[in-house]
């Protein structure tokens, strides 16, 4: 039995709370590559394929042929950002793609103009700017937000929205009373209650509207019994938190093998410098506390130190972020892993990972919003644990840890996608092939 799932049709809005590096490097991005300027590499919904039926089936369609995905040349861009600067603007003044490049894309990005943030400078300490609402309540600006969508939508003629987190990192903030039920949230909008995020005013407009949401940062936005009871009660699917791109994409990577072979790890030293206004906004110990949560919960799920005592009780883990202006984007993270073998034996693995955030960033919100889209017509909603593939702190069902391991993270997206169309799941048992 496959899903009832409803057709790509139309235009698909893609809304992004925050306009700067890494939400233009995806706008200029789509469209570069719907001109034939780039290929979308590290994108799964545009590039991979999946195995259907046995290995000697030979059925390996590419994803976007399986499921029914919006196509690129189906997607319109908006977004909200404190600063006016429109999407080519934000996206020359963001240094990272190349002048040339964005020379190419400049007409469709320069159409492409920030509405007004709602914002809240002791969430976001470094920076400000003059492209904000001001009048009203929270509650007047959660209202604000809503007409803003309904305006980008019947303007742009879309048939659907999906809104993508891509702002600042908040600062760290816990759960408070407010956030626990949807009427004491509806309460606290009006009141403007302090324990509300400007983030959480978008996360609540999107899915009181119906309009799936995803969050690209740490913060703690939607992952509130108020908000994410709201996506159930709205038929609206959510995802979260905090793109994988650089260093903590590779702790994922490395980490379950050296489980997978039982090697121990007595210490992950990492550290990063980094340039852009991300890493002007990390300088902030209250946003860097937010980032670090996430940064440092990886290892602790992947290498289950209350499983394998000898292995890792003592792992010692440390992550710092250093703002050093002279690399923009191109950020440098290094990690020093003290490993251990067989009798206890040391060994070192030294990783000098010179990455660029935002180009691993892009295709992950061109992903989480296509599936996102598809989650909605497939008549998914709350928390889509099948795309924790994209995350540093995936989104679970409370009391659920959540499942780091970015192969099994591969499988369960994939194995989604399959259950979908009502085909096999596979379990790579395999015993039929040697019967
Ligand atoms: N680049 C990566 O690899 C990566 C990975 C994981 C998470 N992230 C997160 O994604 C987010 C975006 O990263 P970036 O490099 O594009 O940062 P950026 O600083 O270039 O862009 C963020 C933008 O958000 C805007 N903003 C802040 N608060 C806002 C609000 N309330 N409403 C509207 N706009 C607001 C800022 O003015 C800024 O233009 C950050 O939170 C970052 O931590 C990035």
């Amino acid at each position: 039995m496959s899903l009832k799932i409803a057709p790509a049709k139309g235009k698909l809005g893609i809304l992004t709370p925050g306009m700067g590096a890494v939400s233009t490097t995806f706008m200029a991005g789509v469209e570069a590559v719907k001109k034939g300027f780039g290929e979308p590499v590290g994108s799964l919904t545009q590039l991979g394929t999946i195995r259907l039926g046995k290995r000697t089936d030979n059925r390996t369609p590419r994803i976007q042929d399986f499921v029914p995905l919006a196509s690129l040349n189906q997607l319109v861009f908006g977004g909200w950002d404190i600063y006016e600067d429109n999407a080519y603007e934000s996206a020359d003044n963001a240094k990272v793609l190349q002048p040339a490049l964005l020379e190419k894309v400049k007409p469709s990005l320069r159409k492409i103009k920030p509405m007004k943030a709602v914002f809240d400078k002791r969430y976001v300490k470094r920076i400000d700017g003059p492209n904000v609402k001001t009048k009203g309540s929270l509650a007047e600006k959660a209202e604000a937000l809503m007409e803003d969508m309904a305006t980008f939508k019947k303007t742009n003629g879309c048939d659907r929205l999906v809104v993508i987190w891509c702002g600042s990192t908040e600062v760290h903030h816990k759960p408070a009373k407010v956030h626990q039920t949807l009427q004491a949230f509806e309460k606290g909008l009006a009141k403007n209650d302090p324990d509300i995020a400007p983030s959480q005013v978008y996360a609540y407009a999107a899915l009181k509207a119906g309009v799936p949401f995803a969050n690209g940062a740490p913060n703690l936005t939607h992952d509130i019994p108020a908000l994410l009871g709201l996506a159930r009660d709205n038929n609206v699917p959510v995802c979260g938190k905090d793109f994988k791109t650089g260093q903590t994409y590779m702790k994922t990577l490395l980490a379950p093998g050296l489980k997978a072979r039982m090697l121990g790890c007595s210490g992950w030293f990492s550290t990063n410098i980094l340039g852009n206004r991300d890493g002007e906004v990390l300088e902030d110990p209250g946003s860097f506390k937010t980032k670090e949560e996430t940064k440092l919960s990886v290892l602790d799920q992947i290498l289950q130190p209350n499983l394998y005592p000898q292995l890792y009780k003592d792992l010692y883990h440390s992550v710092k972020i250093n703002y050093y202006p002279p690399r923009g984007d191109e950020k440098e993270g290094w990690d020093n892993i003290d490993i251990f073998g067989w009798l206890g034996y040391p060994m070192q693995i030294k990783i000098d990972f010179l990455c660029r955030d935002s180009i691993l960033a892009a295709p992950i919100v061109l992903d989480l919003v296509l599936f996102l889209d598809l989650a909605q017509r497939a008549g998914m909603k709350g928390i889509q644990e099948w795309l924790s593939f994209y995350f540093k702190a995936p989104m679970t069902a409370p009391g659920l840890y959540p499942e780091h391991d970015i192969f099994i993270q591969l499988m369960k997206l994939k194995n989604t996608l399959r259950w979908m169309r009502g085909e096999d799941l596979i379990t790579h048992l395999g015993l039929e092939y040697y019967d």
